[in-house]
């Protein structure tokens, strides 16, 4: 772990937030390779799941909302941690995540376990006396079913369909920790699947294979994944069933994604609390009734931290060490670098041109520092699966090496199809 927090900061992946000012616990800044790693998974995620689908329709809501939501969904009432703190060392721990009754870092005495909102509070408005206390959303979901009248009515669907959010959340965690794996500000990618009762255990079943699948095309490593089926006595309070994709990360397993059965929960509470019918209306059976909710909710940076992991290795290269990021090609954040043999001969001149081509169709870099060995670490390093040399042979022929980052090996390819042949191999369409 410390090797990839190290290489996510000096590559620009991830930094610590505020970093000049010391940091801020449990936020992080993703930089320029980190940003386009993470629009990759997104943009892959929202294809697969929306896009590739016609009964999924998107939503993006605010963030800030209207106080009752929170109300009613239960989080004022019950999104509560037990926390107890060291009468010692004044370390804060929370109450279910501790073995024993003193202190673990410093075997001191404990107070008493005390209740803390999880929620981030604000105020909306200028003035005090007119501002609104109200709360940053911890979670994306909540929007969409007080949303879920108008996106019934602006697309005419019917029952059974889902939709779609991607959004930032914010919990003030106790004990943020493990890099981005648990942080006071994140983001989430969540579905809210409509459908009838008598179908849920299909739909679940359905959503349990296409979410298992989407880690498996993401490139991660089927040995450290494996699903978590919650005990029903410790089942949040919305929920008739739970299961947790959990990834196998340097310190253990931890949560990526649940897959809960909320029932019809949340709309029955926003109906009481609004007062407004949230019902959906059958217009071929004639009926009224409130959807039971399957919801797949899975977080940005928790995945975006396994394939960061999974990626990972280290390796001798002819008697010289290699770091290499074997990220899945879609998900790169740079596809391919371009770079000159030499910098010299009128090299330079075909690469930038080329470069200045293949940039129209996705990410790309052009370097022409340091010895070519060198130059393709670096990439190695960073995770782009291609590096295109232009070489004296191009003068010559119009051909170019293609590197490829895991097997080292490299093929030549006339300049023209050049962009074509990456462009197959870095997309995350499927066919
Ligand atoms: N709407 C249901 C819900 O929010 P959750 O299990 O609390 O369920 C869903 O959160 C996902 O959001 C988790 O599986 C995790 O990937 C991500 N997540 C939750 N808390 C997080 C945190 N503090 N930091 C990073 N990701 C978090």
């Amino acid at each position: 772990m410390e090797k990839l927090v190290s290489l996510c900061k000096r590559k620009g992946f991830i930094f610590q937030s505020s970093g000049i000012y010391g940091g801020i616990n449990g936020c992080w800044d993703f930089g320029p390779l980190g940003v386009e790693l993470k629009k990759n998974l997104k943009d892959d995620w929202w294809y697969f799941f929306v896009q590739m689908r016609d009964n999924m329709f998107g939503l993006d809501a605010s963030i800030i909302t209207h106080p009752q939501v929170w109300v009613a969904s239960g989080h004022v009432e019950a999104f509560h941690d037990l926390l107890v703190d060291c009468k010692s060392c004044k370390h804060r721990f929370r109450a279910d995540q501790l073995e024993g009754d003193r202190c673990p870092d410093c075997g001191g005495e404990l107070t008493e376990p005390r209740a803390f909102n999880s929620m981030l509070r604000t105020r909306l408005g200028v003035s005090d006396d007119t501002a609104v206390e109200t709360y940053l959303r911890p979670e994306t979901c909540q929007s969409i079913f007080v949303d879920f009248k108008d996106v019934c009515s602006s697309v005419r669907t019917k029952i059974p369909f889902g939709i779609a959010q991607i959004g930032k959340s914010f919990r003030n965690e106790v004990n943020p920790r493990n890099f981005i794996f648990r942080s006071r500000e994140f983001e989430q990618m969540e579905i809210e699947f409509f459908c009838r009762e008598s179908e849920e255990e299909q739909w679940f079943e359905r959503w349990q294979q296409d979410i298992w699948q989407w880690y498996l095309d993401l490139g991660l490593d089927p040995a450290k994944l494996r699903w978590y089926e919650h005990p029903k006595e410790s089942l949040a309070h919305y929920s008739k069933r739970t299961v947790d994709v959990e990834y196998d990360f340097p310190w253990g397993w931890g949560e990526l994604q649940g897959l809960a059965n909320r029932g019809t929960y949340d709309l029955t509470q926003h109906s009481t609390h609004s007062g407004k019918d949230l019902s959906y209306f059958d217009a071929d059976t004639k009926e009224h009734f409130t959807p039971t909710v399957i919801e797949p909710s899975a977080g940005v940076d928790r995945t975006t931290l396994a394939v960061l992991c999974n990626a990972y290795f280290e390796e001798e290269v002819k008697g010289e060490q290699r770091v290499v990021m074997r990220l899945h090609p879609k998900l790169a954040p740079i596809k391919a670098a371009v770079l000159p043999l030499v910098k010299k001969d009128g090299l330079v001149e075909i690469a930038e041109d080329l470069e200045a081509k293949l940039r129209r169709k996705f990410k790309t870099y052009y370097d022409h520092t340091a010895a070519i060995g060198r130059r393709y670490r670096r990439q190695d390093e960073i995770g782009t699966p291609y590096c295109i040399c232009v070489d004296y042979d191009t003068k010559e022929n119009g051909t170019v090496t293609i590197r490829d980052r895991d097997s080292m090996e490299q093929v030549r390819v006339p300049m023209g199809e050049v962009a074509a042949w990456i462009q197959q191999r870095v997309t995350f369409e499927r066919d």
